[in-house]
């Protein structure tokens, strides 16, 4: 299994590069910022809790997080690989996402980060706002608030990895294809 985490602020471009490397790798994606939504658009009590963090622009409780994915790689043992997209989001979702994986006989094989600068992220995440109905992308004030939370809880994930010398990044800005042309080469070496 050659499972892969990528990361990146909001509006990096994690779920449009997971999208193209599933359909080149067959790879299974788990995006918790999906999942999430999903509980929310069938309006469960956990998409409800969810839902007054999201659109705050804060990050929600770790084990809620961490028992979906686990779900989901139990029930999916023959993938070829995972796409972790949006997680781990914290140092504890990192370590319980290690220990997960070591149960179910696999590890990280790598983490893959797209750097973007803000003022491009801000541009991007705005832009989507205006027609994708996502409720934190409307406003520049909780597009801010996530920035906050990647910064303070977040970017110390990146350490986590570079201490297990499991971290490379890539340029993140410019053509769709040009990115993941990057993030190809860097996988196919993992
Ligand atoms: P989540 O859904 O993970 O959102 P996010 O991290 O804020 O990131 P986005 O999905 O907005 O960006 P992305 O990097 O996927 O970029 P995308 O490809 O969409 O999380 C949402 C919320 O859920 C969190 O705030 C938190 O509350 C909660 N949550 C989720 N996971 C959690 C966890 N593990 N722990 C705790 N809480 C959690 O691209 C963005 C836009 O840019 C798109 O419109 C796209 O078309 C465009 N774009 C992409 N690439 C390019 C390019 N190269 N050039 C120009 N535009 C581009
Ligand atoms: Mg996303």
């Amino acid at each position: 299994m050659r499972n892969i985490v990528l990361f990146g602020p909001p509006g990096a471009g994690k779920g449009t590069q997971s999208q193209k490397l599933i359909d080149k790798y067959g790879f299974i994606h788990l995006s918790t910022g999906d999942l999430l939504r999903a509980e929310i658009a069938a309006q469960t009590p956990l998409g409800m809790e969810a839902k007054k963090l999201m659109d705050k622009g804060e990050l929600v409780p770790d084990q809620v997080v961490i028992g979906m994915i686990g779900h989901k790689v139990e029930a999916n043992p023959q993938a070829p690989g995972f796409i972790f997209d949006g997680f781990p989001r914290t140092v504890a979702q990192a370590q319980a996402l290690d220990q997960l994986l070591q149960a179910n006989g696999t590890a990280i094989a790598g983490m893959v980060a797209l750097e973007v600068v803000e003022d491009e992220l801000v541009k991007r995440l705005l832009l989507r706002g205006a027609t994708s109905g996502r409720s934190d992308d409307q406003d520049e004030g909780t597009i801010r608030r996530r920035f906050n939370e990647y910064q303070a809880k977040t970017l110390p994930v990146a350490e986590y990895y570079k201490g297990q010398a499991k971290y490379q990044a890539i340029n993140g800005i410019g053509e769709v294809e040009e990115i993941f042309g990057s993030l190809c080469q860097v996988i196919e070496k993992l």
